[in-house]
């Protein structure tokens, strides 16, 4: 605290990450990062011209990553937002429609970013526990508010919701904004960007942190009607005109051309993932139905806590959250098939 913050300074309470410890050999499963490496096609295009070209500013409209989006899912240009990660999306996004008179609304256990936005941008806000199952219920979810977001599939639980649902959703709730995080939508769950056609107010966010290996490059993309994409690109161009460098821009392209890799990446990671459920629940744990990059699981008659400690010293890292309803929980991010094997390895010692 200094004499010289400003009165938002003082009350914020910023997002924690998960860490980046450097530490030689250690297992990091607390982040939700791929374990494998992008595209070697994105690999291939860091070379010496693209370098030479970063004196020059990047295109501020990012035009041609937004027409290889929109062709990826069938879309106009248009309806495309791209940002510095998905943080950057979900921040211009709360401004952009959030501010407003009734609560923004969203899971009780949810992205832990979500809270710290509403305080940044003094957003109104009203959480709405999930089921004992940790499902999300939106018969709970009052018809009066000022928008709606969550992730699906859920963060921190993987839990995936049915676009049914979602589409239930929309059709009762039509005077404010409904946004889909799909952080993790690649690994089992169903888009919503089929429904932004015939929704005027549903926006779907994605990233190309997880299942297309480039959290280090910082890109996410939002899908929507153009009004919303017109309201996001208006705060944005008064923020960062450039929030997508020339490199970001050409990778995230290769990236999304290059299908069969992420295909295979994310069927590897699925598979392990299955593996480790089942493994998981060989130990006793409880593991909840994933859908994503990663599962949470609680060790049943033993301490959450002491067991993510545990690993640690076997330098193998996972995400612990000491919060009410999931503090005997452990977040595991799925690694390679040898990261998993040898986190089960070590929970057989305990
Ligand atoms: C639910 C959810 N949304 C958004 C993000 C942000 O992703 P990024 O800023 O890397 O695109 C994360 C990151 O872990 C997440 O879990």
């Amino acid at each position: 605290m200094s004499k010289y913050w400003s009165q938002v300074v003082r009350e914020l309470e910023p997002y924690v990450p998960g860490e980046q410890p450097q530490i030689d050999g250690l297992i990091k499963l607390n982040t939700n990062e791929s374990p494998y490496p992008p595209s070697p096609k994105v690999i291939d295009l860091i070379t010496h011209d693209a370098i030479d070209r970063l004196r020059l500013y990047p295109d501020p409209s990012s035009k041609k990553l937004k027409d290889t989006i929109a062709h990826y899912y069938g879309v106009k240009a248009e309806q495309v937002f791209v940002g510095n990660g998905s943080d950057e999306v979900l921040a211009l996004l709360f401004v952009a429609f959030f501010q407003q008179d009734k609560p923004l609304l969203f899971p009780d256990i949810s992205y832990s970013f979500y809270p710290v936005y509403c305080k940044l941008f003094d957003i109104e806000n009203k959480t709405i526990p999930l089921r004992d199952d940790f499902s999300i219920n939106f018969g709970d979810y009052p018809s009066a508010n000022g928008g709606i977001i969550f992730p699906n599939p859920n963060a921190p639980t993987a839990i995936g919701l049915p676009l049914a649902d979602i589409e239930a959703l929309l059709q009762k709730n039509t005077e404010s904004v409904v946004v889909v995080d799909e952080a993790y939508i690649d690994f089992g769950g169903e888009t919503a960007i089929k429904l932004v056609d015939k929704y005027p107010n549903l926006l779907v966010v994605q990233t190309l942190s997880k299942s297309r290996s480039l959290a280090g490059m910082r890109v996410g993309l939002a899908v929507g009607h153009t009004d919303l994409i017109d309201a996001l690109n208006r705060v944005k161009d008064s923020f960062n005109s450039y929030p997508i460098d020339r490199i970001a821009e050409a990778a995230t392209i290769v990236a999304f051309e290059d299908e069969a890799y992420f295909q295979a990446c994310r069927d590897k990671i699925i598979a392990t993932r299955n593996w480790t459920v089942s493994e998981l629940e060989k130990l006793g744990f409880n593991v909840l139905p994933s859908e994503a990059n990663f599962v949470f699981a609680e060790p049943i008659g033993k301490n959450a806590a002491d067991i993510a400690q545990y690993l640690r010293e076997h330098k193998i890292l996972v995400r612990y959250f000491n919060k009410p309803r999931i503090n005997q929980f452990l977040r595991i991010t799925i690694g390679t098939d040898e990261q998993m094997q040898a986190m089960i390895q070590v929970l057989k010692t305990l």
